[in-house]
């Protein structure tokens, strides 16, 4: 082997004057800017195992000098979310209902606190989207009972509907068949006549059933049987049923009327979550602005402060 090495021919590079079975090898050395990174990073290696929690030990790990740990910097991230909420509770306690409204992060987090409690307490019943199933109302559509203003639906929320405490809302349907008000042939009219309100062709019977109407009927669901929301008594005009609009169905509900029942959540929910799950409940499609005039009185009973979506 002379001592100056030969040059490859096809690539015109010199070789090490390795040779193996007469495969040689290249001389293409690492290029210099590449060999500066590797020792900064070997450098920056060694300043980390001194500075870091880094190598393994029977007892643990080197603790390093600067005593980080994950622990550390998870209560410290806690710490701040905590503050965080600390600040958003103390405003969303203190804002009204059209405050938050108003305010987009204080809106922002309601709509998230309520869906969470909303998943949480209300899907069994109104479903996961809110859109309900037969004696639960759809809460995406304008369609209201009780009333669909923040007032309306905050007071619904909290103390129920004929469910327990003397602030309950609260109407009962007559039970016309089973406690002997309607005779079976006064209920099939009036079904006759419920049935023309929302479009099907009259029977003859619908004009006696009209009187029945009249006289039963209306004190709740209206003269003209659009329902009234002092008495949650549902529109029959409109094509939506809570129960159904077949006839069958509805002879069954003014025999034995219904009585559905939405529990209060006051006392099992705090007075933020129940703001939150207004606002979210509102803004789900069928939310109404403030009428004054018909708003419910304002709640005085203040309830402490709790996490919004704490199911509690
Ligand atoms: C046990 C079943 C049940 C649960 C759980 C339930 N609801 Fe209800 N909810 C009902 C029923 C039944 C009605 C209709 C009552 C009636 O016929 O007037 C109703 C009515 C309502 C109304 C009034 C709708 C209108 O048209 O005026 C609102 C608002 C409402 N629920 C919100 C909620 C929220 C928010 C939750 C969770 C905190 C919840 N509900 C949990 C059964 C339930
Ligand atoms: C005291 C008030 C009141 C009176 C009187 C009343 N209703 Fe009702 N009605 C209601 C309420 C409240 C509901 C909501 C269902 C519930 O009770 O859960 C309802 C529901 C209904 C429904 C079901 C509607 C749906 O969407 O599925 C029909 C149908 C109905 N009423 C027909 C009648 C007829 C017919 C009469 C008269 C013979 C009558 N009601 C008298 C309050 C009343």
């Amino acid at each position: 082997m002379s001592d100056k090495n030969e040059i490859d021919k096809v690539s015109g590079v010199e070789t090490t004057g390795h040779e193996w079975d007469g495969l040689k090898e290249l001389n293409n050395p690492a290029p210099r800017w590449w060999l500066w990174v590797f020792f900064v990073t070997v450098i920056w290696s060694v300043g980390y195992w001194i500075l870091f929690p880094s190598w393994p030990t029977i007892g643990g790990a080197t603790q390093g000098l600067w005593g980080w740990t994950s622990h550390k910097k998870l209560a410290a991230d806690q710490g701040e979310i905590a503050e965080m909420q600390r600040i958003n509770l103390g405003k969303f306690s203190n804002a009204s209902l059209q405050d938050i409204m108003n305010d987009p992060e204080l809106y922002a987090f309601a709509v998230a606190g309520g869906k969470a409690a909303f998943k949480d307490n209300c899907a069994t019943c109104h479903g996961s989207g809110g859109a309900g199933s037969k004696g639960y109302p759809n809460l995406n559509d304008d369609d209201w009972l009780w009333g669909g203003t923040l007032d309306d639906i905050f007071y619904t929320i909290k103390h129920g509907i004929r469910s327990v405490g003397d602030d309950s809302r609260f109407s009962l349907m007559t039970a016309f068949g089973k406690d002997g008000v309607l005779k079976p042939d006064e209920i099939e009219a009036v079904t006759d006549y419920v049935l023309t309100l929302s479009g099907t062709t009259p029977k003859d019977s619908h004009v006696q059933g009209q009187q029945i109407f009249q006289q039963n009927c209306a004190s709740c669901h209206g003269a003209d049987g659009k329902g009234m929301r002092d008495t949650g008594a549902p529109n029959l005009t409109d094509k939506i049923w809570l129960y159904g609009g077949d006839r069958q169905t509805i002879r069954q509900t003014v025999t034995y009327a219904r009585k559905g029942v939405m529990p209060a959540w006051k006392g099992r929910l705090d007075e933020n979550t129940i703001k939150a799950l207004t606002v979210y409940v509102h803004q789900l499609g069928g939310g109404e602005e403030d009428k004054p005039a018909q708003a419910p009185k304002a709640d005085p009973q203040q309830e402490p402060a709790g996490h919004v979506g704490a199911d509690e």
